[in-house]
């Protein structure tokens, strides 16, 4: 007999139901289809009976799952198993294609729950003989080894990355302030500051920046960054994300110096509760708002990052829990022509202040990161045009071939092709480019997204 086991096998019966209803629907088909009767007393002397009994080894395993404690895995395995072999047994008599083609579904179905709880069956029977914690021993990460989940969070951590910091993105004064106060004035402020620990919530149109933000934010105070996402809580064993979690905040909190969690996406998790909702998903709200209550009022070494371009689509309960809801908006006109300036800094260009103000204001809708790609996509027209060059002029003081774009006395006729590439310095990127590439190019911000996030801004929010 293994316990505990109800919140897994909960999640399998839904799907052992469900093949008990497909077998359940063949059998009522059976009754009704003459031609099968007639295969099946040839091939098979008591056909119906065996798929009755196909039904019953199910519904005995589907039983036992709805138990809520003393689940007997084992129990449920054999009875899935004895299905398995009843309909090995019938579809070679199945003469119908159609419920031919049901039966091997529901074959593949029920092998797949059995992998699965052998799998879940011998990691139960390996979780007992782990080492207690105290005995565990600590990696270069100081987080505790052997642990059962230690694995599946490490890897979520991400490395500390120098060239990531508040330097090196442009614009945003305000965001990157809220979130410098949210980790400096608590420990600065410790016993006064009103808050021991800082939930902030990021939201805003893809591509604003955010994730980038809080992974700054992260390399600025050289914190421990584990960046969470939903299918690293979602991809473990029901009934086990709740565990998942519990040991992110634990592990989190064991860390020297600070630490922040990243919940990227967090909508995904966190979306208002519906009566309708699975059990297990609400499970997880409950245990991660727990977590962020407590994590609260316990120190202030951990700050949790919640981060989504949907943030109405939240539960309220979650909102709250955030201390601040910081709108990372589409960038304004000078954070738009600073990011082409920067963006465009490895090329020669002989764009002037003008255009690039001029530029900037054609690019409504664009996010930062569409703006990246317009000048990725402009910095291309002067490697294109190469490839067609006919006319080069070779400069003695850098010793390379420019590009003409008509024949002239110092010119000589060659093709792209015969020249060597270090050899060749293409044509300064112009503003013609970045209007070339607007035709390729565009902002994936609507006016109407922009409102509806001013609106939930107004409501519950801060712009930055
Ligand atoms: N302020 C900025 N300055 C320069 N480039 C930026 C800036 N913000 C974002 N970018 C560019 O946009 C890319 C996307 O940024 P990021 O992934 O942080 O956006 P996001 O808001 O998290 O998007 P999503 O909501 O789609 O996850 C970055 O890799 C970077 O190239
Ligand atoms: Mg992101």
């Amino acid at each position: 007999m293994i316990e505990n086991s109800s919140e897994l096998l909960n999640c399998q019966s839904s799907g052992i139901e469900g093949c008990s209803s497909l077998v359940s629907q063949s059998l009522t088909l059976t009754g009704e289809d003459a031609q099968f009767h007639q295969s099946m007393i040839n091939n098979i002397t008591n056909t119906s009976e065996v798929y009755l009994n196909a039904v019953e080894y199910i519904e005995m395993a589907s039983n036992e799952c709805l138990k809520t404690d003393r689940i007997n895995i084992n129990h449920i395995l054999s009875n899935l198993m004895s299905c398995a072999n009843t309909l090995v047994t019938l579809i070679p008599y199945e003469g119908n294609p159609t419920r031919r083609q049901a039966l091997q579904q529901i074959s593949v179905i029920v092998e797949s729950h059995i992998a699965v709880l052998l799998k879940q069956r011998n990691r139960m029977q390996g979780v007992a003989t782990e080492l207690p914690q105290d005995h565990v021993a600590s990696n270069s990460h100081g987080i505790a080894a052997n642990d059962k989940y230690t694995t599946a969070i490490e890897s979520t951590l991400l490395p500390f990355d120098s060239n990531l910091t508040f330097k090196n993105i442009t614009g945003y004064s305000k965001a990157k302030s809220i979130l410098k106060e949210s980790l400096i004035f608590p420990k600065l402020f410790q016993g006064i500051f009103p808050f021991k620990n800082q939930n902030i919530l990021l939201y805003g149109p893809p591509g604003t920046g955010k994730t980038q933000l809080a992974q700054a934010l992260a390399n600025e105070f050289n914190a421990k960054c584990f960046s969470i996402s939903s299918a690293d809580i979602l991809s473990s064993w029901v009934g086990e994300s709740e565990k998942f979690i519990k040991n992110l905040l634990r592990i989190a909190k064991e860390q020297e110096g600070y630490s922040l969690i990243l919940f990227d996406e967090i909508d995904s998790l966190c979306r208002q509760r519906q009566s309708n909702e699975e059990d297990y998903s609400r499970r997880i709200k409950t245990e991660l708002m727990q977590q962020m209550e407590k994590g609260a009022h316990a120190n202030c070494k951990l700050s949790i990052i919640g981060i989504t371009n949907c943030p109405w689509e939240l539960d309220k309960a979650f909102l709250r829990r955030f201390n601040k809801r910081v709108y990372i908006s589409p960038p304004d006109l000078q954070t738009k022509k600073q990011i082409l300036i920067d963006s465009i800094d490895c090329v020669q260009n002989e764009m002037s202040d003008s255009e690039f103000v001029d530029l900037a204001g054609k690019l409504g809708g664009f996010s930062c990161s569409d703006i990246c790609a317009l000048c990725c996509e402009a910095m291309l027209g002067p490697f294109r045009e190469l490839q067609s060059t006919q006319d080069w002029k070779w400069d003695q003081d850098i010793a390379k071939w420019i590009p003409e774009s008509a024949p002239t006395s110092f010119s000589v006729q060659k093709s792209f092709y015969d020249i060597q590439t270090d050899q060749i310095r293409p044509r300064n990127l112009a503003l013609i480019d970045f209007m070339k590439a607007l035709e390729q190019i565009h902002g994936t911000v609507s006016q109407e997204e922009i409102e509806r996030f001013e609106e939930f801004t107004k409501l519950f929010g801060v712009s930055a």
